[in-house]
């Protein structure tokens, strides 16, 4: 179970708790497994989020790795930003259906690509929230401009994607894979996920739902040697791989041609 810790920031907690249907501490009578609490730093109050360990996680936009890998990680040559593709005048619109830490999204927010970011866990999606509040008080145009381009909706991605009316270029994908390694080896955010949210057993009604949406690709991040992710009929068109990650793309103009998928 979760909650947050309404006792700083009391209009801000009763906006998350409203937002994303999260009970407040102070109405609890029992201890909760993971809590989300505010932490008072220089630049304001960031919310993190707590398992009872040492290490609470918190997402920031603009400053560590998300922001160093914006500024160094390879602008469009990477191979995150080549599997998204392009249009014939246009960069596709991007659904990123497994948020999580906002990592990815952001990037692609950064090359221009236009990102809806779908977290389904109440916990994660919060701390995107108040992630992408902090970051709008930036003075750094690049970083608003970013901003501009990525949405946040909380929801089942399968649910929102077999609902939508809005045209869907590029369904991302990069669920929860079951670990095997040590937990050292495993990231601090990406070890405390999936201690609480374990591995996304429902990939392949994702990926099913994403190809009958996408109107151009679908792309699976995979860790380099996994298997793809399961679907009855349907095989990657093809595939980028970097050095511990392939990106699975299923061409949608393909898939039809070939009679895989239905027009
Ligand atoms: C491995 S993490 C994604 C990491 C992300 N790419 C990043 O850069 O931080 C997977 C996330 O996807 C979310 N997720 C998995 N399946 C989902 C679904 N069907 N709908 C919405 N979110 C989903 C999980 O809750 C988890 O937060």
């Amino acid at each position: 179970m979760i909650a947050i810790d309404d006792k700083f920031c009391p209009e801000s907690s009763h906006l998350i708790a409203e937002t994303f249907t999260i009970p407040l501490l102070s109405q609890l009578s029992e201890i909760p497994d993971f809590l989300l609490s505010w932490k008072e730093t220089d630049e304001g109050h960031i919310l993190e989020l707590n398992d009872g360990g040492k290490s609470p996680i918190s997402i920031d936009f603009l400053a560590g790795k998300k922001a160093h890998r914006r500024q160094f990680g390879g602008g469009k040559g990477q191979p995150l930003v080549r599997a998204m593709g392009q249009l014939e005048n246009t960069l596709p619109n991007v659904v990123d259906a497994t948020a999580g830490m906002g990592g990815d999204s952001y990037v692609l927010a950064s090359q221009g690509f236009e990102v809806t970011l779908i977290e389904r866990s109440q916990a994660v999606a919060a701390l995107l929230f108040d992630a992408l509040q902090r970051a709008r008080l930036s003075e750094d145009s690049e970083i608003l401009q970013t901003l501009q381009h990525m949405r946040l909706v909380h929801s089942d991605s399968a649910q929102y994607l077999r609902q939508t009316a809005d045209q869907v270029d590029v369904v991302y994908m990069d669920p929860m894979y079951p670990h095997k390694k040590k937990k050292a080896a495993v990231k601090k955010e990406m070890a405390m996920l999936q201690k609480m949210l374990g591995a996304d057993t429902d990939s392949e009604n994702l990926l099913d739902a994403a190809l009958h949406k996408a109107t151009y690709r679908v792309v699976v991040k995979r860790p380099k040697g996994a298997e793809p992710v399961f679907h009855p009929t349907i095989q990657p068109s093809t595939n980028i791989s970097s050095p511990n990650t392939r990106y699975d793309i299923y061409s949608i103009k393909a898939l039809k041609a070939s009679g895989q998928l239905s027009e």
